[in-house]
């Protein structure tokens, strides 16, 4: 009955889990949620406050497709000062998401069978979106600490790979990638004539002496093969809005709006006018935000490694930490059994009453991701409870 392409998308593992948290909340269980990847802070006020004026002012019809002049220039001046990279407004697509802008740029590159390299663990969406393009995930391990392997890339060549997809800082990782690292796989894309798609959507998320550089910044020749993709979502917390963008080569642009426009046309008119002052005028609350997700890190990662048997690098980005839980598999309680990551995040969810999401999801048997966009209350707790749970596994 479905198409061959409904037939082969597997369904969202993160989303499955959301779905299993407001089963049990709903029946009356008390579950902390350590599974969500969106910030808890409300959307900073001036954002709310321009959105209303905008509601006001009647801003209620279609834009262009790919969006707004004053919003695409406002990201043209953040580009500069944030990422020293120089776009003018036409190399601009703004999306539905920073995940419609990496559907639209997937799409705008990526031929039926051409391989696109993916750094494993990736993010859920990743390797679903290629399939949906007709391309093929080719899945590159990275080293132990998460940093990127250029000789696993260089093996993984073939006469058919189009694409390299990053994402840095990472979702699930945490990882921050260097200069170095970043150069090396610019050189790559520039001798085997490939295209970059980077995912900066945690960008302002980096703690400690890490920096955030975008591929497109390591070379002349990078900023022509890469698509940079970012969003409004985790910087400003607005998850809910639905606001992102890409910015590219003016041809690949061109391709991003032809896609929209068939798929969804511009993103919300009243959205994207709340967004024009956000880079000006919200810098305070963002590093507001920043320093209180370091502190959760922190929190969050000293008590898990405390956890017998529990080993996490301490990532410089985003807000998640990904710990190896292998040691825990082959133990049980009462009659439940854990096999694998799946079967412990179930038992959390059941014994401790936390959710996580195992790392089959992120393509990492073996882990499980906890997301610290919760409150150090609630970390504090969820932490203590899984502590108990752990202990009674034998
Ligand atoms: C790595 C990564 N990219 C893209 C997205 C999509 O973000 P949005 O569509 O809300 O901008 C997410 C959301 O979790 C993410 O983790």
């Amino acid at each position: 009955m479905l198409s061959n392409r409904a037939a082969n998308i597997t369904p969202s593992a993160t989303h499955a889990m959301n779905a299993r948290l407001m089963q049990r909340r709903a029946a009356g269980a008390d579950i902390i949620a350590f599974n969500v990847g969106e910030p808890d802070f409300a959307t900073p006020k001036p954002i709310v406050d321009a959105c209303i004026r905008a509601l006001q002012e009647g801003k209620t019809k279609y834009t262009p497709v790919n969006g707004i002049t004053p919003l695409k220039e406002a990201i043209c001046e953040k580009l500069l000062q944030d990422n020293g990279l120089s776009y003018s407004p036409d190399q601009i697509c703004i999306s539905t998401g920073g995940k419609q802008a990496l559907s639209n740029a997937v799409f705008a590159l990526c031929n039926e069978g051409d391989e696109v390299l993916i750094p494993i663990p990736c993010y859920v969406s990743y390797v679903e979106i290629v399939k949906l393009a007709g391309g093929v995930p080719v899945l590159i391990p990275t080293n132990e600490d998460f940093s990127l392997n250029a000789e696993n890339f260089r093996r993984a060549l073939t006469a058919k790979t189009r694409l390299i997809l990053l994402n840095s800082p990472n979702n699930p990782t945490g990882a921050v990638y260097s200069a170095e690292e970043l150069a090396e796989i610019g050189r790559l894309a520039e001798e085997n004539d490939l295209y970059i798609i980077s995912d900066e959507v945690y960008e302002k998320l980096i703690y400690g002496d890490a920096a955030h550089i975008s591929p497109a910044a390591v070379s002349p020749q990078a900023y022509e093969r890469t698509v940079l993709v970012n969003g409004f979502s985790k910087t400003f917390a607005m998850t809910g809005w639905r606001l992102g963008y890409t910015a590219s080569r003016v041809e690949i642009s061109r391709a991003c709006n032809a896609f929209q426009g068939h798929m969804t046309s511009c993103s919300t008119s009243f959205v994207q006018y709340a967004a024009v002052n956000a880079f000006r005028e919200c810098t305070d609350e963002v590093e507001k935000m920043r320093l209180a997700f370091q502190k959760r890190r922190d929190y969050m990662h000293a008590r898990l490694t405390a956890m017998p048997g529990i080993h996490c690098k301490l990532p410089d980005g985003a807000f998640y930490l990904m710990p190896d839980v292998s040691a825990y598999f082959g133990k049980s309680h009462e009659g439940q059994f854990i096999r694998n990551a799946e079967d412990l995040c179930n038992y959390l969810l059941d014994e401790a009453g936390i959710a996580a999401v195992f790392g089959e999801a992120f393509c990492m048997p073996g882990t499980i991701r906890f997301a610290y966009a919760n409150s150090l209350d609630n970390i504090r707790i969820g932490m203590d409870r899984m502590e108990a749970a752990l202990k009674k596994l034998k």
